[in-house]
């Protein structure tokens, strides 16, 4: 009996692979950029990301098109499938319809650690992307900016407190303090609450926030997010390297591309909680980076940022905090 399943699954999927066009061996390899979010075997481990596992071939090919051509409007997916050629969506589309949806076990989150990037003409792609992502991502922050859950009036009379090291307006005066005028309002609320529960420790935040009631965090949230944030001047040149991490990743190494998260402009994703990095202050961001690769800081979800900081070396760091400076 088990004989006779064992061969009808192989059947399955060899069918599939057959109908799809694609390889499931060479769609398994290609698979590992979209772990963070869908899991190793296409089970995702977090609420908003899609499971992929034993869904139809064709339809999964048939969104990855959709994502690129942007009938289907995403801003997560859409620097996902940039670089992706049809080949690519067709092994890839073989490669999940083969994974069983049923060991709710197997759905480990992968360790972002073990992503690697698509190798890809990264920089056709990104120009293609750039201008679909950027108007996506313009219209989520119009709605954040307007629609804002906490109370921002309530928020400005509580940010008397936070003005000696992040501005008045969330616009810090100090390189090592960060800007929070204009990051995604769930962002700042999850970092307020994380600092008091202690799993993201800084001895100034925490006492920072140490009296806040979770409505004060909202309300703080929503009055910094409203905030414009002032741009800072950008360097004459753009460091070359920074700019190739951050949109291609580096695949030898099994690093992610930033843009895959933080979107191709910078902003980050509202609803994803990835923060924007745009005019964020370099010293801040440099040893934000470094605490993430050492874990000193590890309230990522998933260990996102984690498994991507950990490959970075010190020059990596250098070169791609330079590049968002150009953003
Ligand atoms: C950074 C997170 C992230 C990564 C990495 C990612 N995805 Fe997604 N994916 C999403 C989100 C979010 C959605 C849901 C989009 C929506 O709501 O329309 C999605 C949706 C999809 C869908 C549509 C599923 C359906 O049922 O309609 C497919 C197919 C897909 N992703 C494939 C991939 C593939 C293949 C990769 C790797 C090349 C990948 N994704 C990488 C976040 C991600
Ligand atoms: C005495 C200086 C100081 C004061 C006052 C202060 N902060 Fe901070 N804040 C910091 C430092 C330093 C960090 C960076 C901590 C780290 O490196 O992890 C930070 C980080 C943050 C972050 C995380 C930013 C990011 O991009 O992840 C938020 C949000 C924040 N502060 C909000 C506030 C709010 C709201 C107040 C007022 C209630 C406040 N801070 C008061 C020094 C301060
Ligand atoms: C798989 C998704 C993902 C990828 C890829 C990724 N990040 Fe992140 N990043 C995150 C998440 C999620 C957070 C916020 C964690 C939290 O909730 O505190 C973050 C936070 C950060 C922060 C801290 C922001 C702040 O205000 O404190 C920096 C800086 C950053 N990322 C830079 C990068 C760089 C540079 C790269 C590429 C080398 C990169 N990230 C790749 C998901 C990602």
């Amino acid at each position: 009996m088990k004989r006779v399943i064992v061969s009808l699954m192989f059947g399955l999927g060899v069918l599939s692979t057959a109908n799809a066009g694609g390889d499931v061996e060479a769609g398994k390899t290609k698979a590992a950029s979209c772990a963070a979010c869908h899991g190793p075997t296409g089970i995702s481990a977090i609420d908003m990301y899609p499971n992929l596992a034993g869904q139809h071939a064709d339809y999964l090919v048939k969104q990855l098109k959709a994502f690129k051509s942007g009938t289907r409007q995403d801003p997560v997916m859409a620097p996902m499938v940039a670089a992706l050629s049809d080949q690519d969506m067709a092994d890839l589309g073989a490669f999940f319809a083969a994974q069983s949806t049923g060991s709710a076990t197997a759905a480990t989150p992968a360790p972002a650690a073990e992503t690697a990037a698509v190798e890809a003409p990264v920089e056709q792609a990104v120009e293609e992307v750039k201008e679909a992502a950027t108007e996506a991502v313009a219209e989520v922050k119009a709605k954040v900016a307007v629609n804002v859950a906490g109370d921002a009036e309530k928020g400005k009379a509580l940010a008397g407190t936070c003005a000696a090291c992040h501005g008045t307006d969330g616009n810090s005066l100090v390189p090592m303090y960060p800007n929070i005028a204009g990051q995604h309002e769930d962002y700042i609320a999850k970092q307020l609450a994380e600092f008091k529960s202690g799993l993201r420790s800084d001895p100034v935040m925490a006492g920072m926030v140490a009296a806040l009631s979770p409505e004060d965090m909202k309300n703080l949230a929503a009055y910094f997010a409203t905030q414009e944030v002032k741009k800072g001047a950008k360097p004459s040149e753009v460091n070359q390297a920074g700019r190739d991490l951050y949109f291609g990743g580096d695949a030898k190494r099994g690093i992610t591309a930033c843009a895959a998260c933080h979107s191709p402009t910078g902003q980050g994703m509202a609803l994803a909680k990835f923060p924007a990095l745009t005019h964020q202050k370099a010293d801040y961001v440099k040893a934000t980076l470094k605490k993430f690769r050492s874990g000193e800081r590890g309230n990522d979800m998933n260990a996102m940022m984690r498994g991507v900081a950990v490959k970075l070396t010190d020059k990596d760091i250098e070169d791609v905090t330079a590049f968002l400076s150009s953003l």
